[in-house]
């Protein structure tokens, strides 16, 4: 297994190329179910999770063409030959049940895996389940498999989601799209990689409004036509790379960054002393002078501060002035970065669902192990402010997540390498 060495190495100067959202490409990728016609994405990041989604939706019958180095993600459903969503598949990525959905609106039937145990937290499908209902859905669990079939077809309901789940808002509106009727989904989740899911919809002939509000409508159609979209950013990578130069310190210009996307985040690295301006290019941040302040986090659904950045924020606190509480209210098990952290000298507490984290100083190299793909880059942003070496052995949940990392991080002045085969 590859691990990742890295060596505090100073303050950061440069570029950092922004790659397409890999979280949206997820929910993008299934849409292609919807439609007979082809589907192009453009902009896809060139990721782990990409190829597990190709290959789920080639077991399926679709075509997946990879073109300029995997950029761009030639599709199309036009012959399917299955419905089944096996779990030697699904098991490696949660998002794999994103094709429920779309098979369940295209074919009337679908089986799927119910995707196991998550290193975060239980994770369960009951309001993807609730919303598939109650579009006219028959859903049973049998020997570890969702079977689900539409006797008469979707049809159009209200359904008001118990908790704004990101993927539960995805499966329910890609199959409301093909439904009979109108659905209005409430406590609809809001983050960005649902209006990007909601604008391909429609261009491919969807009727869908109020994507980014809590109350979405779709007014079914009979079928979906083929369409060229283009992913947006990514807000997590480029909330990563906007916090390695408040951590190590220097100036980072994040290319193709939109801080609109960020939410509540920005505002905290405002809180904590860093700056951070929109620039026609991208996003600038820069820490030029002295420790960041500590500020306290608590996650919550979009605009709010996102969870999939709680554990490179904790990283930036591990060296704040000050003591900061971090609240995970999404995830049940999501600090498992923190004794990493601690290996290091940081000095956090964790209590459930909260961690104190007491700046100290400095940090100090230590071999240290990720956990997931969050936690796994924490650890590298935090290493590059810590004196001496540190090594981060299983790093494959990185390349899940992050296109080119040590790349892009040496660009601006990092010292990292990756060792193959440790
Ligand atoms: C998506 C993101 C993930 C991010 C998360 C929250 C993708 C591929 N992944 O995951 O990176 O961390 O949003 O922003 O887009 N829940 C239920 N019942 C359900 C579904 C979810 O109780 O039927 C709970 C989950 O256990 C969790 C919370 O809701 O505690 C959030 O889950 P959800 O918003 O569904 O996240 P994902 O779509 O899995």
């Amino acid at each position: 297994m590859d691990s990742i060495l890295v060596r505090g190495n100073g303050a950061l100067s440069g570029e950092i190329p922004i790659a397409g959202a890999k979280n949206a490409c997820l929910t993008l990728m299934p849409a292609t179910l919807l439609s007979e016609e082809p589907l192009t994405l453009t902009n896809a990041p060139r990721l782990s999770d990409i190829k597990t989604m190709s290959t789920l939706l080639r077991s399926l019958g679709a075509e997946v063409v990879s073109l300029q180095d995997g950029g761009v993600l030639a599709m199309s459903s036009h012959d399917l030959t299955s419905t089944w969503a096996d779990y030697d598949i699904v098991r490696k990525m949660r998002a794999s049940n994103l094709v429920l959905g779309p098979l369940l609106a295209r074919m009337g039937h679908a089986e799927v895996s119910l995707p196991g145990g998550c290193a975060i937290g239980a994770r369960p499908m009951d309001l993807h389940i609730h919303g598939l209902e109650a579009l006219g859905a028959e859903i049973e669990l049998k020997d570890g498999y969702l079977l689900a079939k539409a006797p008469k077809g979707l049809k159009g309901a209200e359904i008001a989601l118990r908790f704004a789940s990101v993927g539960a808002t995805e499966n329910i509106v890609m199959a409301a799209a093909l439904a009979r009727g109108t659905t209005v989904l409430t406590n609809a989740a809001r983050e960005p990689e649902i209006v990007d899911l909601v604008k391909c919809l429609r261009q491919m002939g969807a009727q869908i409004q109020g994507e980014g509000t809590e109350r979405i409508e779709i007014q079914g159609v009979d079928r979906l036509h083929g369409a060229t979209h283009e992913v947006v950013a990514d807000r997590i990578e480029l909330g990563t790379y906007m916090l390695a130069p408040a951590i190590a310190g220097g100036e980072v210009e994040c290319i193709g960054g939109r801080l609109d996307l960020l939410g509540a985040f920005v505002e905290k690295l405002d809180e904590a002393g860093v700056a951070v301006e929109q620039t026609n290019r991208g996003v600038k941040v820069s820490r030029k002078n002295g420790r960041v302040k500590a500020v306290d986090v608590t996650t919550a659904v979009f605009p709010g501060f996102p969870t999939d950045l709680q554990a490179q924020m904790m990283a930036l606190m591990c060296t704040a002035e000050g003591v900061s509480e971090l609240h995970e209210t999404i995830f049940e098990n999501r600090f498992m970065h923190a004794p990493e952290l601690v290996r290091m000298g940081a000095d956090i507490e964790v209590h459930g669902g909260t961690a104190t984290v007491t700046g100290v100083k400095k940090l100090k190299g230590a071999p240290v192990m990720a956990t997931d793909l969050r936690a796994s880059v924490s650890l590298i942003l935090a290493a590059m402010a810590a004196e001496g070496e540190t090594r981060v052995a299983r790093v494959y949940h990185l390349d899940r997540g992050y296109e080119q990392l040590e790349k892009k991080l040496m660009g601006v002045g990092a010292e990292i390498e990756r060792i193959s085969g440790e």
